[in-house]
């Protein structure tokens, strides 16, 4: 039972090698970077808190690809702690600055549900 036409097979061999590649070139760059240790916080503290005070309103809503290449060209950090860093700042950015204005007396959202529907990723 020979079939001449065998679409899967052809893709699974190049793709395991992509796959493998990817894993590797990220394994390397992490393994080279010097501030992988670092917390992003840390790392704030560390490079930034000198002349930005807070993090927050640095990302500005920038998306986190154009905020990491800010980073590492404005301060040569390594592209894994510009990543990092962009992240930060995006994640302490996120609530809008009118929550800045309100005293914080919203309750956290409590909706009743099941424990189960909570997941922490
Ligand atoms: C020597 C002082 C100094 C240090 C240290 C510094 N910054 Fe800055 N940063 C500035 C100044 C001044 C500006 C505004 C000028 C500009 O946009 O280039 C700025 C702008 C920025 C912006 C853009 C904000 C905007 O208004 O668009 C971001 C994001 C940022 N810094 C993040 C960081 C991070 C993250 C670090 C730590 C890795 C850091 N900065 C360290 C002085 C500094």
């Amino acid at each position: 039972m020979t079939s001449p036409f065998q679409p899967g097979r052809g893709l699974i061999a190049p793709l395991m090698i992509l796959a493998a590649a990817a894993a590797l070139t990220a394994t390397v760059a992490s393994a080279q970077n010097l501030d992988a240790g670092k917390s992003p916080e840390k790392l704030f503290a560390d490079g930034c808190a000198t002349c930005h005070r807070s993090p927050r309103g640095l990302a500005k809503g920038r998306f986190s690809l154009t905020l990491s290449w800010f980073l590492k060209d404005h301060y040569a950090t390594s592209s894994d702690s510009a990543k990092a860093l962009a992240a930060y700042l995006e994640s302490v950015d996120a609530p809008p600055p009118r929550a800045a204005a309100k005293p914080s007396a919203k309750p956290s959202k409590s909706a009743p549900r099941p424990p189960k529907s909570v997941q922490s990723h």
